[in-house]
Parts: structure tokens; C-alpha cells; sequence
């Protein structure tokens, strides 16, 4: 007969042995263990009050429980794939040290309601961790804008020079986005922290449950409140995947960027070695890996949202096996994104900043034409004429080699005598910086004050 007994009661032959593997969930499951056990315990609990469970038989299991926890940690508990899964490996081996007890903690659930339960306690524990983790990254962030608040580099757009920015406010521009992703990660928390439990397989029970008692021991804040809908929806999954997508495409964004810089024709940042690669045949070469696999594993994460938002497209109500399939995209998602953000918080703590090139960089791309411009249009002079005033003298200092701060005033006045000589202040990248004194700006001003911000922010949170 087939040994899974749980549920083999009705079936002529065993099941195949390939079916059995391909069925089976506790090679990766398992690592629900703790969880799973949280919940029978509150369900016991709950059974308990409810006059459902003796005392003796609460007792047991709470004693069974404890010691089937020890044997997990201890790396002592034998997995089997005949029980098909952890919620079933764990029910054998406590009814393997209670008896009756063990076989009574069932009563009025399902592994539908049960699963939905350990996946939702499980992740909201991810979650709180994910959150910590986006904060230190903030944090690391933070520490380089004050540092670097007056630090000069040349700002982009379509990858072509386009005004002088503080290196301090590009860094603020990722912790403002981390800011937003820590925000929906709370936001998906509170719908994930909802309880499945006493749905049973789809129906409800007839047991006289009390779900306010298991959900209270449980922490949970809400209680779902239709049992088809608990048990089969994962759209708190998609929606976690989706916000750990958005923090992975920031974060492969940032790694562009370190990605560009190190390299020598940008040479704006050296990346500690520790996080760096050699090559075998180039004796030359300290490859930014680091960047580069968060960028690659960016790709990976939102891969798993879509395997998720797919795995729930046209399935009935209420739960089908398809479910399962929910289990190994979000442990994956929630592994990929704790190990990127830690090393990417060690990582920013390890750049090394180089001014002078960034510097030297923005004095290549008349990257204050457009200050002057405007300082032609406080002059009195209409912004479009100001506009082509300004190309003319690009135009000429292209041909010359020179900046537009470096022609002599004569020069200048050549394309307009509204110019004199203060306008050498509007010219140097710093004028250009500290003119863009206005909240969102990217004067240093403006960036400590943005810093400072998110510091008690970041205090408050805590
Ligand atoms: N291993 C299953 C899952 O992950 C547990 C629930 C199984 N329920 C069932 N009726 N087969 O979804």
C-alpha cells in the first residue's frame, strides 16, 4: 500500500515513485519548519479554550512541539519524502512521540489553511528583515552625500553631460527611492499579516473555533474574512515580489552607475577589492562582480514575479496544487534580495570617491551653458535668444579646447555685452551648484539639509 498514510486510505495502488518526487514539497518546504510549528501550536491553543483539546492532550503536543524544534536545529530530524511535506513530516513525528495526541491536533484544519498560514508568518518575519536591511543601505548612503554634499560631478542626461550636480544629491536620489521601497514593503506587510487559519480545506469547520484567539496568539492584525479567498489566493506574494522587484531594478540602476565610474574612462570611484574580481589571463583587470551580479540578479527577481502573477492566472476557487508552486520563486526572492542588500551596504561603505576627476569631468562638457543662459535671461535678454546666444559661444569654445569659463571676458562679450565679468561666478561648476538653492536642489545646502532629513527619519523608524 502506499505509505503515505495520511491520505492513501482510498487509493488501489502506491503512488509512482517519480509522482511522489514530483509532487512532493519538503526538500524545499521544510524550511518552513518553524513556522509551521508556531501555527499548530496557537491551533492547539485555540482547540484548547475552545474545549476541543483536553488539557492532557494540549500539553503533549506543546512538549512534542518543543522537542521536534531542538531535533530541527540540532539538524536531527529525518526528512521524508513519503510524507510528501513539512506539515506532514512534522504530524508523523509528533504522533511518533505523543500518539492520539499527535493525530488530534488536526481537528478542524486543513494543510490548505495551513500552508497559507506558515507562508504568511514566514514573510512577514522576511519582511521585517528586508526593511532593517533597506535602512542600512539608506544609511550607508546617507554617510557618503555628507561627505561628498560639495563634491562636484557632472549630472546626466542620455548619458551626455548635461548640468553640474552634487555627488551627495545623486546619492540622496537612491535613498529616496529605497525611502519609497521601504513603504510599500510596510504597506505589503499589513495585508500579508492577515490569517488563513480556520478556513480549513475551503469551507470553514465544523468545530466551534474561535479564530480571534489563534490570531491574537499569532500576531496577527487581521483575519481573512472569507474562507475560499484565504485559502487559495497568493496575491500578498505577487505583491511582495513586485516590491522586491522595484528595490532590484534601483538597486541594478546604482549598479550601472558604480559600473561606468570604475571604469578608467570615467575613473570617479574605486571599489574596495574585496568586492572586486581579477581575471585568469588579464593580470590587469579588478572587475566590479559585485555590481555586476546585482544588476544580472535583478533579472531573477522579477523573473519570480511573473512565475508568481502566472502560477495564479485562471485557477479556480479555491485551492489547487498549483500553490504549491508559490514556494520556491518567493524563498528565492526573499534570499536574492537579503544577501544583495547586505553586501550592497558593506559595498557603499567601501567606495572611494575621487573629487578631482569628477571635477575634471564636468569642466569637458560645458556643463554650465545652461547657467548661462539664465544668467543672460536675469540680464533682460528673452530665454530662447538667450538659448542660441549660448550654442554660439559652445560652438566656439569646442573649437577652441577651452570651457566656457576658461575664454577671457573679451571673448565672451563677443556674443553679447550684457556680460561682464561677474559672470565667471555662474561659469565654475560650484556657482552653478549653489545657485539651485530650492528645496529638491542640488545645492550642498540643499543636500545636507536632505541628509539631515532622512536621518531622523531613519532614527524615528527605529
Ligand atoms: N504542500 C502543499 C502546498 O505547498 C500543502 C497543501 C497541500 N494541500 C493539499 N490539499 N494537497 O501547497
Amino acid at each position: 500500500m502506499n505509505s503515505n498514510k495520511t491520505w492513501s486510505g482510498r487509493f488501489g495502488e502506491p503512488v509512482s515513485e517519480l509522482v511522489k518526487k514530483y509532487t512532493g514539497s519538503i526538500d524545499f518546504d521544510k524550511r518552513l519548519a518553524e513556522w509551521d510549528i508556531q501555527g499548530s501550536l496557537a491551533h492547539a491553543q485555540m482547540l484548547h479554550r475552545a474545549g476541543v483539546l483536553s488539557d492532557e492532550d494540549t500539553a503533549a503536543i506543546r512538549q512534542g512541539m518543543e522537542e521536534i524544534l531542538a531535533e530541527i536545529a540540532a539538524g536531527k530530524m529525518a526528512w521524508s519524502l513519503d510524507l510528501e511535506d513539512v506539515h506532514m513530516n512534522i504530524e508523523r513525528r509528533l504522533t511518533d512521540k505523543i500518539g492520539d495526541a499527535g493525530k488530534r491536533l488536526h481537528t478542524g484544519r486543513s494543510r490548505n489553511d495551513q500552508v497559507a498560514t506558515d507562508i504568511r508568518l514566514w514573510l512577514r518575519d522576511q519582511i521585517s528583515i528586508i526593511r532593517s536591511l533597506i535602512r542600512d543601505l539608506q544609511t550607508a548612503l546617507i554617510e557618503l552625500a555628507e561627505q561628498h554634499a560639495d563634491t562636484v560631478m557632472p549630472g546626466f542626461t542620455h548619458l551626455q553631460v548635461a548640468q553640474p550636480v552634487s555627488f551627495g544629491h545623486h546619492m540622496l536620489a537612491y535613498v529616496e527611492m529605497l525611502g519609497r521601497d521601504d513603504e510599500r514593503m510596510a504597506d505589503c506587510r499589513g495585508r500579508v499579516n492577515r490569517m488563513p487559519l480556520g478556513a480549513a480545506a475551503l469551507a470553514g469547520t465544523t468545530y466551534p473555533i474561535r479564530r480571534e484567539i489563534t490570531a491574537e496568539i499569532l500576531g496577527f492584525e487581521q483575519i481573512c474574512q472569507n474562507s475560499l479567498d484565504a485559502v487559495s489566493d497568493r496575491d500578498f506574494a505577487v505583491e511582495f515580489a513586485a516590491a522586491a522587484s522595484l528595490v532590484m531594478v534601483h538597486l541594478s540602476r546604482l549598479s550601472e552607475e558604480l559600473i561606468l565610474w570604475m571604469s578608467p574612462r570615467f575613473a570617479f570611484i574605486d571599489i574596495a577589492d574585496r568586492f572586486c574580481t581579477g581575471s585568469s589571463i588579464m593580470p590587469q583587470k579588478k572587475n566590479p562582480d559585485v555590481p555586476e551580479l546585482v544588476r544580472g540578479k535583478s533579472g531573477r527577481v522579477i523573473g519570480h514575479l511573473i512565475g508568481l502573477i502566472t502560477l495564479m492566472k485562471s485557477q479556480p476557487l479555491a485551492y489547487n496544487k498549483d500553490n504549491q508552486e508559490d514556494k520556491e520563486p518567493l524563498f528565492d526572492t526573499v534570499d536574492t534580495l537579503i544577501d544583495t542588500l547586505r553586501i550592497y551596504a558593506d559595498m557603499m561603505r567601501g567606495v572611494t570617491v575621487k573629487p578631482e576627476n569628477m571635477r575634471a569631468a564636468v569642466m569637458q562638457g560645458f556643463a554650465t551653458a545652461t547657467d548661462l543662459a539664465d544668467y543672460l535671461v536675469k540680464k533682460g535678454m528673452p530665454f530662447r535668444d538667450s538659448h542660441e546666444v549660448v550654442a554660439q559661444a559652445v560652438r566656439h569654445a569646442d573649437q577652441s579646447g577651452a570651457d566656457l569659463s576658461e575664454l577671457p571676458l573679451e571673448v565672451l562679450q563677443g556674443f553679447s555685452s550684457l556680460i561682464s565679468d561677474d559672470v565667471y561666478q555662474v561659469l565654475t561648476p560650484e556657482g552653478s551648484l549653489a545657485a539651485r538653492n530650492h528645496l529638491g536642489g542640488t545645492a550642498p545646502e540643499q543636500v545636507r539639509f536632505q541628509a539631515e532629513r532622512w536621518r531622523r527619519l531613519l532614527e524615528k523608524a527605529v
